[in-house]
């Protein structure tokens, strides 16, 4: 999930699009990598100094095959979600590896860390920074596709544009020749503003069939979820049914366009 625009959803989607593949009997890899840790957070995981755990930081620092297998933890959820999700969490420990950015070959640090460490794993979903540097280029490498996430608003979508061009630009020389971008998601969409139908327009547009549905429109059940750190059906607020159903629709996108 990229946009090097900040706010615009990322975490929440990596996390309720994984929800809703789990839901149908998937199992799903999250990999949080973003300093922010939000997603981490929201998929109920602390970090705890007291008990070092060891985390996505550590398996890319590692630089060696295989070190994610050691990292996945199942989401601090109920156990329907538990038994079929795990998160590689991150916090602001992972800002470490920036530094490492010059290091020759450093940008293949994820990609090797999860060969053959996700083979258990039906989908593995990659939650980027709002940044197109380090963090996000290794992501790059490791990746098969790219889910670029806007909202309908002029800064987002210029960076929806600015990740497109990237990838046309620098695939090759993070070895990601192979990288698709697999679509567009329009997230957080105000229903009935004018404004916002005539961002959407340019959405289109611009990426044409990329552009995935459903549009997710805001629910505040959606930012309730997040906040407590639950699973969606469990949050707080009204319009949950639409909320919930929009991202099952999501994974119907996503299920018809991986094995089409
Ligand atoms: N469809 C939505 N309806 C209501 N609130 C939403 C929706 N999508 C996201 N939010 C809320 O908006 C805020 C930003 O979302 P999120 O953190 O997922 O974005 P992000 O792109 O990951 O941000 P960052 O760039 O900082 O990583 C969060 O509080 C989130 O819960
Ligand atoms: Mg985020």
């Amino acid at each position: 999930m990229i946009n090097n625009r900040g706010g615009v959803g990322k975490s929440d989607l990596t996390l309720r699009l994984g929800a809703a593949l789990a839901k149908r009997g998937r199992k799903v890899g999250l990999i949080d990598f973003d300093p922010q840790g939000n997603l981490s957070r929201r998929a109920g995981w602390i970090y705890n100094e007291a008990e070092p755990q060891i985390t996505v930081s550590e398996a890319v620092q590692a630089d060696r095959v295989g070190t994610m297998r050691q990292v996945w933890t199942p989401v601090q959820w109920k156990a329907e979600y538990a038994q079929r999700m795990v998160l590689a969490p991150a916090w602001l420990e992972l800002e470490n590896r920036y530094a490492e950015a010059g290091l020759p070959g450093s940008h293949l640090r994820l990609a090797r860390a999860l060969q053959g460490a996700d083979e258990d794993l039906d989908d593995v979903l990659i939650d980027c920074p709002p940044s197109l540097f380090h963090l996000t280029q290794m992501a790059m490498s490791a990746a098969d596709g790219v889910l670029i996430v806007t909202r309908a608003e002029i800064d987002s979508i210029l960076g929806a544009k600015r990740v497109r061009t990237f990838i046309g630009e620098k695939a090759h020389a993070l070895h990601a020749d192979d990288l698709r971008i697999d679509g567009v998601v329009v997230n957080d969409y105000e229903q009935g503003k004018p404004r916002q139908r005539q961002q959407l327009a340019s959405v289109r547009r611009l990426f044409g069939d990329l552009v995935w549905e459903p549009v997710i429109a805001r629910r505040e059940v959606i930012a309730n979820a997040a906040n407590d750190f639950v699973p969606l059906e469990d949050a707080k607020g009204s319009q949950l049914t639409q909320a919930v159903a929009s991202f099952e629709l999501l994974a119907d996108t996503y299920e018809k366009r991986n094995t089409a």
